[in-house]
Formats: C-alpha cells, structure tokens, sequence
C-alpha cells in the first residue's frame, strides 16, 4: 500500500504551474480594470472637500446601469463617487470608499442600501451607518439634475 505524500503550498502551485503570477493573473480575470457599476474598483480614498465637479450623461451608455432599477448606480470621479438613483426618483452621490477600511461600496438598488462588500458595512440613503464596522457615515455630494445632464459636486 502507498503511503501519502504530503506538499507544500509552494511545491503544489509548481506542480500545476500556478505561480504567483497565474494566480495574480486569474484573480483579476473576474474583474480587474472594469468599470460601470458591475465592477467595484478598488479601495479609494474620498476626494477633498471641495474638488469634486463632474457630470454625467444620463443618456449615455456608459451611465445606463444607473436608469437600470435592478442596479440604480454608477461610479464617478475616477471611482472615487458612487452615484444612485433612489426608487423615489432622485439622485445621491456619496463618497464611495467606505469609512471602515477604504473599501468602494456598492448599491443595492432593491434595500436602497450602500453596501461594502468587505466587512457588511449597511449604509442609508443618507449615507449613515445602518450596521457593520463602519465608524461614521458617507461623505455626501451635491446633486443637480438639468434635462438629462446630472452635475455632481461638493
Ligand atoms: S472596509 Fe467597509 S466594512 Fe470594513
């Protein structure tokens, strides 16, 4: 009878030739350097008070998830703002990196919640805590909508 062999971590990613490399590589296959509102990007710090100054095209493609009920949100800003429609028919804009550890919220277009997906941060259409780890709420942006054009600033 054989008797097993035990390997390493190191010795079993050699053996299926996944090196750092392969595995760095098949993480980002899922959404790495994608944006729109299916993909979150990566941690991002809030912008300063004040240099935040930017518009959306609601007629565009790109900006079409946010009209899209089951989604209802957008990043702007470089990723830095996320912004969403409420089922009452406005628009918020809220800093995007979680108060927590950084990490870019999302939106749950259904609850009406901003949510982090790291630690389960809840946040209001306020912005403010609901639940989770987050010790302070969203930084909130101004929003004003003119015909299809939605200026975002603050
Ligand atoms: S980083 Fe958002 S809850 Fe921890």
């Amino acid at each position: 009878m054989a008797t097993p062999t035990t390997i390493n971590r190191q010795e079993f990613l050699q053996l299926f030739g996944l090196g750092a490399a392969g595995l760095l590589a098949s993480a980002c296959l899922g959404g790495c350097g994608m944006s729109g509102s299916g993909a979150a990007p990566g941690p991002v710090s809030p912008p300063a008070a004040g240099s935040v100054d930017f518009t959306l095209d609601l007629a565009a493609a790109a900006n079409a998830s946010l009209q899209d009920p089951a989604v209802g949100y957008v990043y702007g800003s470089s990723g830095s703002i996320i912004v969403a429609k409420t089922t009452a028919g406005g628009y918020v804009a809220f800093a995007a990196a979680c108060t927590h550890q950084g990490t870019t919220v999302n939106f749950n277009a259904s609850q009406q919640r901003f949510i982090c997906p790291n630690h389960n941060a809840v946040f209001n259409l306020s912005g403010g805590v609901v639940s989770g780890p987050a010790p302070s709420g969203l930084k909130q942006y101004t929003t004003a909508l003119t015909g299809t054009s939605l200026r975002v600033t603050g």
